[in-house]
């Protein structure tokens, strides 16, 4: 086992939330000028986010291409600084904090990314790449190396892979490599940014058992990003669906799949393959026209507006307000009680 270590805060056990999120916006500037560049504009990708993540869950934030969900998990670790917002990790405004005391902090905040082949240094041992974080945050010890090996052990490497560089493992290997180095320092919280999307679906299944088994064993809190709501199935507690820079629904992972309420929720939905032929074979499938909109200029009213199968003049002017629904269910939409009734009275 991982040494619980010093640093470890003590925190309230009562508290049960671990990040709060409060009106989070991350916009970049547009430039226009090859001498003088001027601010034209700005991309709104994350345009007003408000949620919390509960210590030991796993909350799932699922989108498009495009839709801002990267940068929310970037702007919480404050790998990106938010434009406007707060973020809280326990009880702390991260926002407010200066470099020096979030690199202290960020021990606790890790993050594992899509790419596995990219996100490895190459001309690194896989020793030395888990033992980096620990070096960076003055955490090692003359005891490094049992520690790193211990690390591979419980990602499912053999310890003596140590010496081996990244070019010597497969995909689904490197991945638990990339998972070893987030762990090193003991983390509460792991950003897991599409952490199985390049990843053959054969292994993608093992990744996510050894990621469920580590957070039961570890008291893990995850943020796990992704593209369609397949994937996130078995690993959520709670998933969030995010459209162009908002989230439209946040709901437990029963009501998302069993009573969805947003009809960009029903889209992303249909789109998920059924294993039972016959009734593959019978479902609706909601095709979305057009591409997402671009997060410079959304479209007024609801977001969603452009592309909604249900759209009514109401959407075109009025943004809805993202609402509790029903307990611990939310969603921004003008028509809930139509797909609601939709739900329960399926034709
Ligand atoms: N550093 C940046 N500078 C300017 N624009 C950016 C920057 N990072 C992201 N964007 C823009 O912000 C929007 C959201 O990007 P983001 O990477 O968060 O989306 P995503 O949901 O993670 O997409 P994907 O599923 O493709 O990874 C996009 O329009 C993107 O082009
Ligand atoms: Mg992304």
């Amino acid at each position: 086992m991982i040494e619980t270590d010093i640093n470890t805060p003590q925190t309230n056990p009562k508290q049960d939330t671990l990040i709060t999120i409060q009106n989070l916006q991350v916009h970049f500037p547009v430039f226009q000028g090859l001498i003088i560049q001027k601010i034209v504009g700005a991309i709104k990708a994350v345009d007003g986010l408000t949620f919390e993540i509960k210590r030991g869950e796993t909350l799932s934030l699922v989108g498009e291409s495009g839709c801002g969900k990267s940068t929310t998990g970037r702007a919480i670790l404050q790998l990106i600084r938010p434009t406007v917002g707060k973020v809280y990790f326990e009880d702390t405004d991260l926002t407010t904090l200066e470099p020096e005391e979030i690199r202290k902090i960020r021990r606790r905040m890790q993050i594992i990314f899509q790419d596995p082949y990219a996100s490895l240094n190459p001309r690194m041992t896989v020793g030395k790449i888990i033992a980096e974080p620990l070096i960076v945050h003055n955490l090692a010890t003359k005891k490094i190396r049992a520690h790193v090996e211990e690390l591979l052990e419980l990602v499912g490497l053999n310890p003596q892979f140590i010496n081996r560089y990244p070019h010597e493992f497969s995909g689904g290997q490197r991945q638990r490599i990339g998972i070893a180095r987030a762990l090193a320092v003991n983390p509460d919280f792991i950003v897991c940014d599409e952490p199985i999307a390049s990843l053959d679906v054969s292994i993608q299944a093992q990744v996510i058992n050894l990621m469920q088994s580590l957070q039961k064993t570890l008291g893990l809190t995850y943020l796990f990003i992704a593209h369609d709501l397949s994937v996130v199935r078995h690993i959520s507690k709670r998933i969030a669906v995010m459209y162009l820079g908002k989230i439209v629904e946040l709901a437990e992972r029963v009501d998302i799949y069993e009573n969805p309420l947003h009809p960009y929720t029903q889209a992303l939905l249909s789109a998920v393959p059924i294993p039972d032929p016959e009734l593959e074979a019978k479902r609706e499938r909601i095709l979305l026209k057009d591409d997402i909109p671009s997060p410079i200029n959304p479209p007024k009213g609801c977001r969603f507006n452009t592309r909604c199968p249900l759209v009514v003049d109401r959407c075109r002017l009025e943004e809805p307000e993202f609402r509790e629904v029903n307990p611990g269910h939310f969603v921004a939409c003008h028509l809930v009680e139509e797909s609601q009734n939709r739900n329960s009275n399926p034709v």
